[in-house]
């Protein structure tokens, strides 16, 4: 289905930053060269310095030099040059939002729809939206207006509810656009599709076939310069909380009733009030973190390389001591008759053996036991780097005896000449298109920070020293105390024997 979009004005704020360099410009320019911009749309870069013009244009050439290295088409390029414009808005000027009216008030240049893309530091989200509302430019009385709202949405159950509250004096739900960039990712996407579009996954996608799912996020990737930003944030905060829970979401969630984005929305919804939350109680059997040491990582071309531990990284940055986890895993059972007392396993880490994301589900014994080993079937839903599904079962080994092997099928789910989109060509062109199905409701958010903080919170009160694992190991042997059954651990690779120890 092609989306119908509207000529509409991205008015993109921290459009100097990171993501929009690296990110936004290059994706909004992939959507151009892919006639999937209407005509007249336009790009509204609004940074804090007065830069001319033609400066900012020549700037944005160099963000997609950078990014094509191989070059691009010349008539793309001019067609999107064309498009866009620039606007300072200084923190230091108290007209700075009129003059932005203003600007925006020429509709031979702007279209007067508009999508605020909010790239800027989490503490300014609802300053903007009072203040594009206190010059009339959230009004939708004629035209569309919508706010995306980048990642992290609140820290906390209260500031989350908090920042709601401040964002609703001016927005309807309808308006906000909140973000988790793994929704648009086309491999997470697929999880849905794969449940829904196949007979035969259905019948079995409950707790009288299904032993358990681990559904694991692992990176190579240290925390790098960001040791001020992770270390106030941990793992659980920043991938746990939304990119994993959602995952779990779309492998549990009930069928929507249609495609629509507030059907989808409204299973994911239900599935995650679903999920109870981990008593106090029972956290040292159901959370595990852990630190990276220092160790050796592979790197992109294959080779080792020597990288230092966690809490070196933060003593260069002048921070001494600190218990944040770059190792979170956590046991999570689903109040409902599908799951009832099937353990989801959900790890994120950084600095392991290897860099995948996957979704692993492990099915109960088959009906016929040739001998007390004999192996759980397993299907595997892998995200990245390979997107492919698999399915591990036994197969008669060929011979005079009767005997089984396990054998992996393998299905790349991309093939050669598929397209490789970016999740935020994705999400660039749902928010332009009104399609809020990958964006996340308010209440999916808020649920999630309930099933997060009493682990943050007595995470946060545990003086305990947290436990160590080698950069470039595989899961620590300690966290094994979540797990239900003695015969129940990670998988440390989505290849064949990725489940022996
Ligand atoms: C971000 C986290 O949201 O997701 C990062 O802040 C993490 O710490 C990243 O590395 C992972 O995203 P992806 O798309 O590379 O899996």
């Amino acid at each position: 289905m092609t989306k119908m979009i509207d000529p509409s004005t991205l008015v993109l704020f921290g459009a100097s930053g990171n993501l929009s360099r690296v990110k936004l410009m290059p994706g909004l320019f992939r959507l151009d060269a892919a006639g999937r911009l209407h005509d007249d749309m336009k790009i509204l870069s609004v940074g804090r310095g007065e830069v001319p013009l033609e400066a900012w244009r020549a700037d944005i050439k160099g963000m997609l030099d950078a990014k094509f290295k191989g070059g691009y088409d010349q008539k793309v390029y001019e067609r999107f040059i064309a498009r866009n414009h620039y606007h300072a808005n200084p923190p230091s000027d108290p007209d700075a939002f009129n003059k932005l009216r203003d600007k925006l008030a020429d509709e031979r240049v702007f279209p007067q729809n508009l999508a605020y893309f909010l790239s800027v530091r989490p503490t300014d989200f609802a300053t903007i939206v009072e203040q594009l509302a206190g010059v009339g430019l959230v009004d939708e009385t004629n035209y569309w207006r919508r706010v995306l709202i980048e990642k992290p949405f609140g820290t906390d159950l209260p500031s989350a509810q908090a920042l709601q509250a401040a964002l609703t004096k001016h927005l309807k739900e309808s308006q906000i656009y909140r973000i988790d960039h793994y929704l648009g990712k086309s491999a997470v996407q697929n999880v849905m599709l794969t449940r829904f579009t196949n007979a035969i996954l259905e019948p079995l996608w409950n707790n009288e076939y299904i032993d358990h799912v681990q559904i694991t996020n692992n990176e190579t990737l240290g925390v790098g310069d960001r040791t001020t930003f992770y270390d106030a944030t941990g793992a659980l905060r920043d991938m746990f909380q939304s990119h994993l829970l959602q995952t779990l979401a779309m492998v549990a969630m009930e069928k929507p009733k249609d495609l629509q984005p507030e059907s989808i929305r409204a299973e994911k919804i239900k599935l995650l009030e679903s999920i109870r939350p981990i008593d106090v109680s029972n956290m040292d059997k159901q959370a595990f973190r852990a630190q990276y040491a220092a160790g050796r990582v592979c790197v992109g071309d294959g080779h080792g390389e020597n990288v230092p531990g966690y809490l070196e990284e933060l003593k260069r940055d002048g921070v001494d001591a600190s218990n944040t986890e770059t190792y979170a895993a956590a046991k999570l059972f689903i109040d409902n008759p599908r799951w009832k007392g099937v353990p989801f396993y959900v790890r994120t880490a950084k600095r392991m053996h290897e860099g995948n994301t996957a979704i692993a589900v492990r099915f109960k014994k088959a009906p016929m036991l040739l001998n007390d080993n004999q192996h759980q079937n397993w299907l595997i839903i892998n995200i990245q780097p390979r997107e492919c599904i698999k399915i591990e079962i036994e197969s008669k080994i060929p011979g005079l005896d009767i005997a089984t092997r396990t054998i992996s099928v393998d299905a790349p789910q991309r093939q050669a000449d598929d397209e490789s989109i970016d999740s935020y060509e994705t999400l660039l062109l749902n928010l332009m298109a009104g399609d809020a199905s990958q964006y996340l409701h308010i209440n999916e958010v808020l649920a999630q920070w309930r099933l997060v903080d009493p682990i943050v919170k007595t995470w946060a009160s545990d003086t305990r020293a947290v436990h160590q694992y080698i950069a470039g190991s595989r899961d620590p042997l300690e966290s094994k105390v979540i797990f239900e059954n003695e015969d129940q651990f990670w998988r440390y690779s989505i290849e064949l024997g990725g489940d022996k120890h």
